[in-house]
């Protein structure tokens, strides 16, 4: 069911000088900021060669980082999004075995405009996971 990591996103306290980090002192790709307010954050993608890194910094009042970034100032590895083929195939499956997904359980589209969910973290193993659908042609 799972195929790629897609990417692994760090919730940041500060983006400019996270972005700075990725891209002068670590010399990797950056994006320019992208501000998706539906998802209540502000997102910089960081392009390696085999998967990207997403710098996340809140957006608005209910952003679901801030509560994130209060419990870790510093930033930290907020979730980690794998790739599925199917995504109401894999949360069908996923609830048969008792996993939760957050929300409402429909997917919404994500920074990449595609389909995602969210794993509840408590049930795979503390780990926030988003799935994201990647139609295979
Ligand atoms: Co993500």
């Amino acid at each position: 069911m799972l195929d790629r990591l897609n990417h692994v996103a760090i919730a940041v306290p500060d983006l400019e000088a996270a972005t700075a980090l990725y891209r002068d002192t670590m010399g990797a790709g950056v994006s320019e900021p992208q501000s998706l307010p539906e998802h209540g954050v502000t997102v910089v993608f960081v392009t390696l060669a085999n998967t990207k890194v997403e710098l996340l910094h809140p957006l608005g009042e209910a952003s679901p980082v801030q509560g994130f970034l209060e419990k870790n100032p510093a930033g930290g590895i907020h979730h980690i999004c794998y790739e599925v083929p199917d995504i109401l195939a894999a949360r069908d499956r996923l609830i048969a075995d008792g996993l939760r997904v957050l929300g409402d359980g429909e997917p919404k589209i994500g920074a990449h405009g595609k389909p995602v969910l969210f794993l509840h973290p408590k049930d795979c193993c503390g780990t926030l996971i988003e799935l994201e659908e990647e139609k295979q042609l």
